[in-house]
């Protein structure tokens, strides 16, 4: 069984797309951080967001594949094992401005694909029940109010010892939104046949039973 979480920046879904599959058995496959992996090739070699050409030339040359480690998903940029370089903001950002290329949405939209063939996959991303695997048998839309995100991510932040704005983390979580939804390539957007979960006023327990129960009617 193959189970799509889409959503927006900052709803949760990959600890909750996490739980899911532990739950199941299956493998979690977490596509943001093939399009971040992308996005730090273009940072360490210089390239900019809007130069289309650099960027589709990068999909020529960054070889990205996925490995697991007890479990774990690792992602590999030509070779080298980058996971730990992929959270921080600036690759987010710069994930969301490439991620808009036709060429970059191929290249991972396929290897995404073959991971899905292979095995029982909870896949999260933004386009994962539109376009990635349209056949899911469980297709959740995970969305939380900006408030709630930016709450959310400035604690962590907090919690991190690091200095955190709340007024410009919430702008960049509207930012960021903006940008996924309303580019022309499998913008961000509900599938028709996924359930919609706010998880705003919901605590992570309830989230993951939501789901499962979904699974049991699937
Ligand atoms: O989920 P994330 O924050 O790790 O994703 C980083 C960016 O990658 C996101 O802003 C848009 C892009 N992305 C995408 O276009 N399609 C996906 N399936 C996953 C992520």
């Amino acid at each position: 069984m193959n189970i799509a979480i889409d959503g927006p920046a900052g709803a949760g879904k990959s600890t909750i797309a996490k739980l899911v599959a532990k739950e199941l058995g299956n493998i979690y496959v977490d596509t943001g951080a093939m399009y971040r992996a992308m996005a730090l090739y273009m940072i360490k070699n210089g390239i900019s967001p809007d130069d289309v050409a650099s960027i589709e030339e990068a999909c020529e040359h960054a070889d990205i594949s996925i490995a697991y480690q007890d479990g774990a998903q690792h992602v590999m940029l030509n070779g080298e094992d980058v996971t730990g370089e992929l959270r921080t903001e600036a690759v987010g950002n710069m994930a969301s401005s490439t991620s808009v290329n036709a060429r970059v949405r191929t290249k991972l939209v396929s290897l995404q694909q073959k991971l899905a063939e292979r095995t029982g996959v909870v896949m999260d991303g933004r386009d994962i029940g539109t376009v990635v695997l349209p056949n899911a048998e469980v297709k959740v839309y995970l969305t939380a109010s900006v408030e709630t995100r930016a709450k959310r991510r400035y604690k962590e932040l907090i919690e991190k010892g690091l200095t955190a704005d709340f007024d410009a983390i919430a702008a960049d979580i509207r930012d960021r939104d903006y940008r996924d939804m309303n580019r022309k390539n499998s913008p961000l957007r509900q599938a028709d046949d996924a359930v919609l979960v706010d998880s705003s006023d919901m605590t992570i327990d309830e989230v993951v039973s939501a789901i499962l129960d979904l699974t049991k009617k699937a």
